[in-house]
């Protein structure tokens, strides 16, 4: 063979940033990286929650550390992006996992949830990859995973926020893998549908809500973290060298169905 498997899935020693990474898919994913070797920052607005999580990590003896840092202010994600290249020399991966939720009716929508929503799911991500851009730009190498949602493809009702956020999230993640194609940044997202996590903290709503997104769902399930983990590390190994400026649904064969 002219290749050795085992490495194309290799992310050993690398330096990868996850934000929203206090608890939910983003601990997850930071959990499994820090697994395979690489050398996880996790990034999250709530400090508290943050460290709390940070050092839940460090106990289980994952190679961790935490950055508070608030991705929908330029300042805060550039000194945080900075903090990390002065300790690390090099900043490989990027996962952008921050992101919040609003659901009302069109009418009674208020423009402050509009912004907030927008802010943190469309702009936190753009001024995130820019911060931490710069560095893989000189460095000439970098990976970047944008947390999006079948929401960016897909409408629903009360959904007058999320999913255009998705939706532009996934435009951005095609202009900057366009864009960054010659400085070998590979740029895609991944899209989950709903979890069985969220089902659990009960955000799916009642059981009819719950029976009306199942039924959506080809094989008749939700999704579980390990589910969007693995595809988010796939696309950041060696392996997914030649794949930039995708959007890898998880979502059980939803969108096409
Ligand atoms: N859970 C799902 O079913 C699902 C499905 C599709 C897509 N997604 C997407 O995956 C991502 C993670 O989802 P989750 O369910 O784990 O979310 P979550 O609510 O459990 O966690 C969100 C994280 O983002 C952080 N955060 C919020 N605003 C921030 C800011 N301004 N700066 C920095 N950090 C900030 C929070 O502190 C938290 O750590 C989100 O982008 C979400 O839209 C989730």
């Amino acid at each position: 063979m002219r290749y050795d498997l085992q490495s194309m899935f290799d992310i050993t020693g690398e330096v990868a940033v996850v934000t929203g990474a206090s608890r939910g898919i983003g601990r997850e994913i930071a959990m499994a990286m820090a697994s395979l070797g690489a050398k996880v920052v996790l990034v999250s607005v709530s400090a508290m929650h943050l460290f709390k999580t940070v050092s839940d990590l460090q106990d289980q003896g994952f190679d961790v550390i935490g950055i508070p840092a608030d991705t929908t202010k330029k300042d805060s994600i550039q000194a945080m992006a900075d903090q990390v290249f002065q300790q690390f020399g090099k900043i490989d991966i990027l996962i952008n996992c921050a992101g919040v939720a609003h659901l009302e009716n069109a009418i009674d929508f208020e423009e402050a949830m509009w912004n907030w929503v927008m802010e943190v799911n469309l702009k936190g991500t753009f001024l995130t990859c820019q911060a931490i851009g710069k560095y893989m730009v000189k460095q000439g190498k970098g990976r970047i995973v944008n947390l999006s949602s079948v929401l960016g493809l897909k409408g629903r009702a009360q959904d007058m926020a999320y999913s255009p956020s998705k939706a532009g999230m996934n435009q951005l993640t095609k202009s900057l893998a366009i864009e960054w194609a010659k400085d070998n940044i590979n740029v895609n997202a991944v899209a989950p549908t709903f979890t069985q996590a969220d089902a659990e903290r009960g955000l799916l709503g009642d059981k009819a809500m719950y029976e009306k997104i199942l039924s959506r769902i080809p094989k008749g399930r939700l999704c579980e973290m390990e589910w969007i983990v693995g595809p988010v590390i796939f696309l950041c190994s060696p392996c997914a060298e030649f794949v930039t400026g995708h959007i890898l649904y998880v979502d059980g064969g939803w969108t096409v169905s």
